[in-house]
């Protein structure tokens, strides 16, 4: 395994994600932070910004600077709000050796869903192809130097289908209900938190954007075609999604038959963990189990023909800035455990 290390910029470095990369890498052995940009708190010091990492003292004498002054770096981390980076890639293109991008700009391939979904993106399109990088499951790393990874609610979904339709053990309607905490709106988000506090409601029921995403995964990775429905909810949590999804077995499949297909798709992977035989409400993933961590917990229960899967993981982390990262030691050839944590943060 590499021993270097390597230079790192992030870009939207003041924001949730952004923070959260931060945070990660600062502790990280193959990395150096050279670079974090922001907007409006460009020149303010990150401990100002996040007061969680004012504390160590890699985070002393680093400030936010405009992302125009971006030094030569070996990885940029794309941590912008959505539509952002496609005006910006041509200069992270020239300065940064490899670009990851958390942002849903570059994921979908079929022009009339980025039209739809991702206006910005189909004006200004990518001058190189972004691999669409699932970690766990899309096999040899990309060898291109524009990575997208994927969404915080769709790679839940993903881990929960993938095993069932990589294995033809399920008809292809499926019924997704996907739950998520307020740290996935970003922090200019505008909602009024005492209008999420002690509250459980509706976030979108239909024409999601991580709709076509899951359905483009999952017939890229599994060569099925998933008819999905997808709705997602707004949990009052500061951090962690929940996805349950409703499958039909296809006749004669058992349940055996689902625990080896997850057992397959996840030995070896060391941020799926599949939770064997769960019975009692504790046993099943859940939030208390993941958030602080890189970890997905995954589950199924079999009753006759019905199979649900269940995925419980941080937005931030294994939906965000854990899985960029750990696609960055993949890359780089570094451990792919290094600098993420494996052990929730709880009560
Ligand atoms: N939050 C999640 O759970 C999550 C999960 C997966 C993927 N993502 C994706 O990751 C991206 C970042 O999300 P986030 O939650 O970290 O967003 P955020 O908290 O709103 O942070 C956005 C960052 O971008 C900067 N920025 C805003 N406008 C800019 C501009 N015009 N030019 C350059 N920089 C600009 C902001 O700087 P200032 O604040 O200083 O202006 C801030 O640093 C989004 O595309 C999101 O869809 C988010």
């Amino acid at each position: 395994m590499a021993e270097h290390k390597i230079r790192v910029a992030v870009a939207g470095a003041s924001g949730y994600t952004g923070g959260e990369v931060i945070r990660l890498l600062l502790d990280h052995p193959n990395v150096e932070l050279a670079f974090l940009s922001a907007e409006r708190s460009a020149g303010t010091p990150v401990g100002a910004v996040h007061p969680w990492l004012r504390n160590h003292p890699g985070a002393a004498g680093l400030k936010f600077r405009p992302l125009a002054e971006l030094d030569e770096v070996d990885v940029a981390f794309g941590c912008l709000p959505t539509g952002t980076l496609p005006a910006r890639l041509p200069l992270l293109a020239e300065r940064a050796k490899r670009v990851l991008n958390l942002a849903g700009d570059f994921r979908l391939r079929d022009p009339e869903e980025i039209r739809t979904h991702y206006p910005k993106t189909a004006a200004q399109p990518a001058p190189e192809e972004f691999a669409y990088y699932v970690p766990e499951l899309s096999g040899a790393v990309p060898e291109g130097r524009f990575i997208n990874l994927p969404g915080c609610m769709a790679v839940a979904t993903i881990y929960a289908l993938y095993p069932l339709f990589a294995d033809s053990l399920v008809l292809p309607g499926v019924v997704v209900d996907a739950k998520t905490g307020s740290t996935g709106g970003g922090r200019g988000g505008t909602e009024q938190p005492a209008e999420r506090s002690g509250n459980f409601r509706v976030h979108k029921l239909h024409g999601h954007r991580h709709t076509p995403e899951i359905r483009q995964a999952l017939t890229e990775l599994t060569g099925a075609a998933p008819e999905l429905r997808f709705s997602t909810h707004s949990l009052d949590v500061p951090r962690g999604i929940m996805v349950t999804a409703y499958t039909q077995l296809r006749p004669e499949t058992s349940a055996l038959d689902v625990k080896r297909a997850f057992a397959k798709a996840y030995v070896g992977k060391p941020f799926v963990r599949v939770r064997p035989a769960p019975k009692a409400p504790q046993d099943f993933p859940m939030l208390k189990a993941v958030v602080g961590s890189n970890v997905a917990e995954v589950a199924i229960a079999v009753k006759g023909d019905q199979c649900v899967a269940v995925t419980a993981l941080d937005n931030l982390i294994k939906g965000a800035a854990g899985q960029a990262i750990q696609a960055m030691n993949l890359v780089s050839g570094f451990e792919e455990t290094a600098g993420l944590p494996r052990t929730a943060v709880s009560p």
